[in-house]
């Protein structure tokens, strides 16, 4: 069989059997009594072998793939085996299969159990692989490309959205391996299309000792019932777990992800009217980020700048407010505007050095693919205004896995800059960024943050996120309200009223 290249775009890793026995006694543990199996793409068959043993009351098994080799192997462990005459082996492809006829021959309850294809379009698409559901299917599924995002989507997750149909109306479970991810995308499509799920749970899987892929994985088992709707999720930590860790869960059409902790802090929601804002976004990092020695700067090629001062600003990355590290940045931002489209010709008479040194590098700049620099004045960036240069903030860095808000001052007299993987509010003195920063790394703050929080999303606190907790609900909450309200209504609170709070 085939070459690497091959089992990437077929997104081939086949489930270890002890794996799939601990699969499959997690999913007896429900209760499950199935009449029949589905394997939809059963690769050498362990998921299949596993469940025909554990669950003896099956009497049809259904098990496909693409990879006629598979089949045969998967055919060749059932000899002998008293199963064998149950199961009705196939190799075809998933996306031209008449599953209609299938599914017609599997009595309920059914159990459809597997591991998908573990591809992306995106890495099919860079493979040349035509591995993908034809056009036509693909657009008639609704609101698929709400599920999917429009350019790059989860083999597995179209599976799955099928899968999802075939269930409806049936007594049934599902018991999928998949990306924890593509689990909740999927599980937020069945919630809002009102599947008729009686219940959920996901248990995660070390998928890197199993698989030796680094991605954050789940089983996830959903039991269909006619006329059922729940819209919760037990998230169980192993498949050896008893009792779930948290629940996840559909609230007022939002995704929850720690259902406890939502109901308790929900009545802090509210779209908070001080706008968070993101970090300056400077494409071209290797002429704009630079580092301070005595009389010059150097750029990230490591040449010497010898620059005015005028439009450097002192800069802190979201890995430094993680780490904590704001007392002192360590590198400094050139910054040619103070807003979105400001022209940047006045540079060349205010600080003519720094004019020769960008237009030296005017090719780097001209090199950004983004259409968003198109007529745009030379040498423009994104993600700016006069929030940028507020003197004080408070920072939070999206990328890290914990919610601490940081208090960032002026640093040399200059207001600190933060890259666009931060966010912040902009303030104006000292006493409120500390006051806003207490409020924001308070216990509730922090339980109202981790209701919605994913901390397996590559990017889980958003903008989204932070402006979706009420500051003045929360600073009530804490008893800290009659400063909040001034500082909220007119941005101005007395060193007096900050002592009372
Ligand atoms: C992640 S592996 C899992 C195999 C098996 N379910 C298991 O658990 O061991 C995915 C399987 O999907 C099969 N596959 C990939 N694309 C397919 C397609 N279009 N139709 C049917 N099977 C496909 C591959 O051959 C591979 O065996």
């Amino acid at each position: 069989m085939p070459g690497s290249k091959h089992k990437v775009a077929f997104g081939d890793f086949q489930t270890p059997i002890d794996l799939a026995r601990e699969v499959c006694s997690a999913v007896a543990r429900t209760g499950l009594r199935p009449r029949s199996i589905l394997e939809p793409t059963c690769g050498t068959g362990s998921l299949l072998l596993a469940a025909l043993d554990e669950f003896p009351s099956a009497r049809a098994a259904v098990g496909l793939d693409i990879n006629q080799q598979y089949v045969r192997e998967a055919r060749d462990a059932l000899t002998g085996s008293p199963n064998r005459s149950k199961v009705r082996l196939l190799a075809a492809n998933f996306f031209d299969t008449a599953w209609e006829k299938i599914l017609r021959s599997l009595p309920d309850p059914l159990l459809v159990i597997g591991n998908l294809p573990w591809v992306t379009s995106a890495v099919l698409g860079s493979l040349g692989s035509r591995n993908l559901p034809t056009k036509s299917n693909f657009q008639k599924h609704r609101g698929l490309d709400a599920i999917t995002g429009k350019s790059n989507f989860d083999i597995s997750e179209w599976m799955m959205l099928r899968i999802l149909d075939w269930l409806s109306g049936r007594q049934a479970t599902l018991a999928l391996l998949c990306k924890t991810a593509v689990a909740r995308k999927v599980l937020a499509h069945a919630w809002r299309a009102h599947a008729p799920l009686a219940s959920s749970a996901t248990y995660i899987i070390p998928a890197f000792l199993h698989f030796g892929a680094a991605v954050d994985a789940c089983l996830l088992v959903c039991a269909f019932v006619p006329g059922a709707h729940s819209s919760d999720c037990a998230v169980y930590e192993a498949l050896a777990s008893r009792a779930p860790a948290s629940r996840i869960g559909l609230r007022n059409n939002q995704l929850i992800a720690n259902i406890e902790l939502y109901e308790r802090w929900k009545h802090l929601e509210g779209r908070e009217r001080r706008k968070w804002r993101s970090g300056i976004k400077h494409d071209c990092a290797q002429v704009l980020e630079l580092t301070k020695e005595d009389s010059h700067y150097r750029n990230r090629a490591g040449e010497i700048v010898d620059i005015e001062d005028t439009y450097v600003y002192p800069m802190l990355k979201s890995s430094d407010l993680a780490n904590g590290k704001v007392a002192c940045p360590r590198r400094w931002m050139l910054v040619p505007q103070r807003s979105i489209g400001e022209s940047t010709a006045s540079i060349k008479h205010v600080a003519p050095k720094t004019w020769a040194y960008l237009t030296r590098n005017k090719a780097l700049f001209a090199r950004r693919a983004s259409s968003i620099y198109e007529g745009r004045p030379p040498f423009s960036i994104f993600g700016v205004g006069e929030y940028s240069f507020s003197p004080w903030k408070v920072a939070i860095s999206g990328f890290y896995k914990h919610l601490s808000f940081k208090v960032v001052g002026p640093f040399v007299s200059r207001p600190v800059v933060l890259d666009d993987t931060s966010y912040f509010l902009p303030c104006k003195t000292r006493h409120e960024a500390e006051y806003l920063a207490g409020l924001l790394n308070s216990e509730t703050a922090r339980g109202f943050y981790e209701a919605f929080v994913f901390w397996d999303s590559k990017r889980p606190v958003t903008v989204d996120l932070l402006r979706r907790l009420d500051l003045l609900a929360l600073a009530s909450a804490l008893g800290r309200a009659s400063f909040a309200a001034r500082l909220f209504s007119d941005g101005k609170a007395t060193q007096a009223e900050l002592a009372l709070n």
